[in-house]
C-alpha cells in the first residue's frame, strides 16, 4: 500500500484524507515513459559502479522494458492506494523481477531527483512538438504575406488610420514575435537539459554513481552543478510556462485583429467555413470562435505561469511538497498550445482577405499627411513648419469634405505658399508605401527582402 516507499518507520498507514490530498497519479501517470528511461540509465549506472552484475542489468532491463510497454497497452494501471507514478512504476518493476532486485533500484537517487528530472524530460519533448507547431504557424502567416505581397492596408496607431503599409508587412509583424519565440525556446533548451539524477532528496549520491553517464542515457547535456539547486529549482519550468505564456499573447494580438478585420464594419477577411462557427440562433452568423479562444486561452497560459510563480516564491531550500503543484500548470500550457495552434494555423491559412475594400480604405482618415509633411522636408522646409502645414492641410480638407490630394492649385497655396502641386506626387497609397525604404520599412523591395530574412531565421533554428 501507500507505506510501500517509507513504510517502516510509521506505525499506520496514511489516513485516506492524506492519501486523496497528496496523490498525483492522475497528473504525474503521463510521466510514465520518463519515469522508466530514468530507472534503465540509473540501473546502468548501478551496474557500472558495480552494485548490479551482467545478469542482474540484463534482467532489470528487460523487465522496464516489458513494464513499459504494459503502461503504454493499458495493462499495467496504478493501483488507488498508490500516490504517485514512481511508487506505482517500482511495485510493477518488483512484481516482474522480484523483490530481491526489483528492491535495488532505488539505491542512490530519490523521488526529488527523479521527479526534477522527468519534468524536463517531458517539457524538452512538449518543447520540440510545440515549436514544430510555431513554425507551422509562421509559415501560414508566410504564405499569406507572399500570396497578397502587393496589398495594401491602413497601418494604424491608437487604432486610428496612420499610415498606409503592405498587407505583408503588417502580417510579418504577427510573424516575428514567432520567430523571437522559437529561439526563447532554444535558449531555454540549453539551460533545461542538464540532469539532476543522481542529486538524491537534496545532497547528493554516496554510492559513487556516474551522472553523465545516466545524463548521457537521457539524452541530456551533462549533470547539474548543485544537488541543492537541482532537486529544489523549478525555474526552467516556469521560464517554459512563461515562454507558453509569450506565445499566447503573441496569438492573442493577431486572433483580435482577426476578430475585428473579419467584422462587418472592417471587412477585411472572410473566415473559412471549417475554422468558423455559427450559431444556434442566428442563422447569418459565422463567428471568430478560433481567434476568440486563442485570445481566451491566451489569459489561462499568463495565469499557468503566475500561479507557478506564486508556488515558488516563498519556498526554502530545498525539496518542499508544494513542487508538487508545478506540473498541472505546466502541462496545461503544454496541453493548451497544442491544441490551440493546429486550429489557429488552419484559420490564418484559410483566411480571404478583401485586399479592394483595405486598399479602398488605405488612404482614408488622411493617412498621407505624413507624406506630405516629408514631401515638405525634402524642399527643405523644416519638419516643425513642415508639420504645420501638413496639419493646416488635413484641417482644411476635413473641413471642406476634401482628399487630401482634392484641394485645386489656389486651394493648396492658400494653406501654404509652400504647397505647391508637385505634392499631388507623394499623395498616392504605393507612391507613400515606395518611399519608406528605409531599414524594416514597408517599401516593397524591403518586405521582400524581409520575408526573405524572415524565411531564413526559422529554417536555421
Ligand atoms: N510527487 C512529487 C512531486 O511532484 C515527487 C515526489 C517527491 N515527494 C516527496 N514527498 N519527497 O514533486
Amino acid at each position: 500500500g501507500e507505506g510501500s516507499l517509507w513504510g517502516a518507520r510509521f506505525a499506520s498507514g496514511p489516513s485516506p484524507e492524506l492519501a486523496r490530498l497528496s496523490r498525483s497519479i492522475h497528473f504525474d501517470w503521463q510521466l510514465a515513459g520518463y519515469d522508466l528511461a530514468g530507472s534503465s540509465a540509473h540501473a546502468k549506472a548501478l551496474a557500472s559502479a558495480g552494485y548490479l552484475s551482467d545478469d542482474e542489468l540484463e534482467r532489470m532491463l528487460a523487465a522496464i522494458v516489458q513494464l513499459a510497454e504494459s503502461v503504454v497497452d493499458g495493462s499495467f494501471e496504478a493501483r488507488d492506494d498508490e500516490e504517485d507514478v514512481h511508487a506505482a512504476l517500482e511495485r510493477g518493476l518488483i512484481e516482474l523481477t522480484g523483490p530481491e532486485l526489483g528492491g535495488k533500484l532505488r539505491a542512490g537517487r530519490s523521488r526529488n531527483d527523479q521527479i526534477a528530472t522527468l519534468v524536463r524530460l517531458y517539457l524538452l519533448d512538449h518543447a520540440a512538438a510545440i515549436g514544430h507547431l510555431v513554425v507551422q504557424l509562421i509559415d501560414a502567416i508566410a504564405s499569406q504575406a507572399e500570396n497578397h505581397i502587393d496589398a495594401v492596408m491602413p497601418g494604424r496607431t491608437h487604432l486610428q488610420h496612420a499610415q498606409p503599409v503592405l498587407l505583408a508587412h503588417h502580417l510579418l509583424a504577427h510573424a516575428w514575435p514567432l520567430v523571437r519565440d522559437l529561439e526563447r525556446l532554444r535558449d531555454w533548451r540549453m539551460r533545461a537539459s542538464t540532469s539532476p539524477y543522481g542529486s538524491g532528496a537534496l545532497a547528493g549520491s554516496s554510492l559513487g554513481l556516474d551522472p553523465v553517464l545516466v545524463a548521457r542515457e537521457l539524452g541530456l547535456s551533462g549533470p547539474t552543478e548543485n544537488s541543492i539547486d537541482a532537486t529544489a529549482s523549478r525555474d526552467n519550468v516556469a521560464e517554459f510556462a512563461f515562454i507558453a505564456a509569450q506565445i499566447g499573447v503573441d496569438i492573442s494580438r493577431l486572433a483580435e485583429e482577426i476578430i475585428l478585420w473579419n467584422t462587418r464594419e472592417f471587412d477585411f477577411v472572410k473566415l473559412d467555413d471549417a475554422f468558423s462557427t455559427g450559431s444556434s440562433i442566428m442563422p447569418q452568423k459565422k463567428n471568430p470562435d478560433i481567434a476568440e479562444l486563442a485570445r481566451g486561452k491566451s489569459g489561462r497560459l499568463i495565469g499557468n505561469l503566475t500561479g507557478l510563480l506564486a508556488t515558488l516564491k516563498g519556498l526554502p531550500l530545498a525539496y518542499n511538497r508544494d513542487l508538487q503543484e508545478d506540473k498541472e500548470p505546466v502541462f496545461d500550457s503544454v496541453e493548451t498550445l497544442e491544441v490551440l495552434l493546429p486550429a489557429f494555423t488552419g484559420m490564418v491559412a484559410t483566411l480571404r482577405f478583401n485586399t479592394d475594400r483595405m486598399r479602398e480604405l488605405a488612404p482614408q482618415g488622411f493617412s498621407l499627411a505624413t507624406d506630405v509633411a516629408d514631401w515638405l522636408v525634402r524642399q527643405h522646409i523644416p519638419f516643425r513648419e513642415a508639420h504645420e502645414v501638413s496639419g493646416s492641410l488635413v484641417r482644411f480638407c476635413e473641413e471642406h469634405d476634401l482628399e487630401l490630394h482634392e484641394p485645386t492649385d489656389e486651394q493648396y497655396l492658400a494653406v501654404s505658399p509652400h504647397l505647391t502641386a508637385g505634392v499631388r506626387d507623394v499623395l498616392t497609397v504605393d507612391g507613400s508605401i515606395a518611399s519608406r525604404d528605409g531599414a524594416g520599412g514597408t517599401a516593397p523591395v524591403r518586405v521582400a527582402e524581409q520575408l526573405a530574412a524572415l524565411t531564413a531565421r526559422v529554417r536555421a533554428l
